[in-house]
């Protein structure tokens, strides 16, 4: 197999407005990342992917872009910008963009421009419909409840949005908007970044009859139905000749709605599109069949299939992504772990074993390598995030789907904002996030869970996952050997090997908390414990896992 940096890399990523407020008005900031740099090369990491921080309206916090080539007032200024990206590569760090460009915000000049006249010439830089029998021109949902389509009085025509009414899509079979984007981005690798994480990539080729799709929970069909459309690998490779080959770059294309053998295209090794692509079928096992409002938990065998489909499918042909928590997830421990006191560090640390052993390039969230979890809202008030908000309104109090206790319970389960709270440094007032008031609420465990004290404490989540990272770096089997699982029936267990060459792991994870015995497989009796998440293991024929037992062993 090739052998590739950002197959060797970990990625951070940031969501700015809730990292680190350096000047007290409650929102995180560019300074306050630049300020943080050291503790990102303490924990390990190698690239960051900074959340969006151009110039926007903040509709959906920083994904809805006025300007693409200006930074957002509330995180600074283009100076600061400048200094934070020195500061990372000072820092060995390489530097990632997030790259909307589905959409943009209803904002950004050529969509004010696009909705004037249907003559304009900024016009079909968007998708403009007349709509059908004086409704919607299909039944697309938009992502965040009601329909993708909203209707605008001055040319009486309908505009597609597949996020939000201020996200209108841009229309990527128009020469003009591709050419635009590829500009933009060769700007951006000018000034240094090192590569773009690519937001909903999958939904930019739509087929031209915009043919409806099957209806979900609210009675629209879902946002993914343009996925994987007819274009789409076509002006990816576009991109690559345009903008990515002039240089070094780590690209991840988030991928809603791919299959594998959509993956296998996005990602393939022959380095005609991106490096490497997020998918969510992970994320959805804990979903019911048309909805993720839901709170109920997943099946271990369920999680364990998928995953293992991921990376046997992609082995040798294209690069997997690994994560369990990014900005549109809840906590993973809260989710598949236990985020109770007695069990929320054993199970944050299985978790991460779990996960930063398999072949991929694996992604840590602001906040997880302290095992950050949801949070106790109680009121739908406390919430910041367009989706929740949204989703309440159109399921308790408009289509009275749920009650309002059931909503609260899901979105206590599942909302955005779990994992938007204000990272917890220290102990102080607001989490040592702000002096200000903080834009959400602070998650009221900052004094048990804060990067203060895990860092003084040499058994904490924070050290554990800077081992698994240090691992990475030491032992070639975690970043290029082949994974085979073992115990697909198990319910409780998690265990696979990584083989290279002579070299083999065995993984180990008991994802619950009551015992279980486990049998050692011959070959690793007598083998070397590289990491555990108990002080102590006694590597026998016959064990006990313990609750969320986790540990890793060299033959
Ligand atoms: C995916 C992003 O991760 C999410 O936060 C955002 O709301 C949508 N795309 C729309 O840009």
């Amino acid at each position: 197999m090739e052998k590739k940096w950002w197959k060797e890399s970990v990625v951070y990523q940031i969501y700015p407005r809730s990292f680190k407020d350096s000047n007290g008005d409650g929102i995180g900031d560019i300074n306050g990342i630049t300020e943080k740099m050291g503790y990102l090369q303490e924990l390990g990491v190698d690239v960051i992917w900074l959340s969006p921080v151009y110039q926007s309206p903040n509709d959906d916090n920083g994904y809805d872009i006025s300007d693409y080539q200006a930074i957002m007032e509330e995180f600074g200024t283009m100076e600061d910008f400048d200094r934070m990206l020195a500061a990372a590569h000072e820092h060995g760090l390489k530097l990632v963009m997030d790259l909307v460009v589905n959409h943009t915000s209803d904002e950004h000049p050529w969509f004010v421009e696009s909705r004037k006249s249907v003559d304009n010439p900024y016009r079909d830089y968007y998708i403009w419909r007349p709509g059908k029998d004086g409704k919607e021109p299909n039944n697309w949902g938009s992502c965040f409840s009601g329909p993708a389509w909203k209707y605008d009085p001055q040319t009486e025509m309908y505009y597609l949005h597949l996020f939000s009414e201020k996200q209108p899509d841009l229309n990527w079979d128009n020469p003009k908007v591709r050419q635009e984007v590829f500009d933009m981005m060769n700007w951006w690798l000018d000034k240094g970044v090192d590569g773009f994480r690519m937001d909903v990539i999958s939904l930019i080729s739509k087929k031209p009859d915009l043919p409806d799709g099957p209806v979900g929970i609210n009675g629209y069909a879902s946002f993914n139905e343009p996925a994987n459309g007819p274009h789409v690998h076509e002006y990816l490779q576009e991109m690559r000749e345009k903008v990515l080959n002039r240089k070094e770059t780590i690209t991840v294309g988030e991928c809603s709605g791919v299959t594998l053998e959509e993956a296998k295209k996005y990602a393939s090794s022959d380095g005609k599109e991106l490096n490497m692509v997020f998918q969510f079928e992970h994320m959805d096992v804990d979903a019911d069949a048309n909805t993720k409002w839901t709170d109920k938990k997943m099946d271990l065998r369920d999680m364990k299939e998928v995953l293992t489909r991921w990376q046997k499918g992609l082995e040798d042909i294209a690069w997997n992504s690994l994560f369990w928590e990014n900005h549109d997830q809840p906590r993973s421990i809260s989710r598949y772990g236990n985020d109770s006191p007695e069990y929320r560090e054993v199970s944050a640390k299985m978790l991460a074993t779990c996960l930063h052993m398999m072949q991929g390039t694996p992604y840590v969230y602001q906040g997880e390598e302290l095992g950050m979890t949801n949070v106790p809202f109680t009121s739908i008030d406390q919430f910041r995030d367009l989706d929740s908000i949204n989703a309440y309104r159109e399921l308790v109090e408009e289509q009275k789907v749920f009650t309002s206790e059931e909503m609260m319970r899901y979105l206590r389960y599942k909302s955005r904002d779990n994992a938007r709270t204000p990272f917890q440094w220290d102990d102080s007032e607001n989490a040592g996030f702000s002096t200000g008031t903080p834009w959400i609420m602070v998650n009221p465990n900052y004094k048990e869970i804060n990067a203060k004290d895990q860092l003084e404490r040499e058994d904490s989540v924070f050290h554990y996952y800077q081992k698994l990272i240090r691992l990475r770096k030491e032992q070639e089997v975690i970043v290029y050997g082949t994974y085979d699982l073992l115990l697909p029936d198990s319910k409780e267990i998690y265990t696979y090997t990584r083989t290279l060459g002579e070299e083999k792991l065995l993984v180990v994870c008991n994802f619950y908390e009551p015992e279980v015995s486990f049998e050692m497989p011959e070959e690793f009796i007598g083998g070397t414990c590289l990491i555990s998440n108990y002080p102590e293991v006694s590597l026998k024929a016959e064990m006990t896992l313990r609750p969320y037992e986790a540990f890793v062993i060299k033959k």
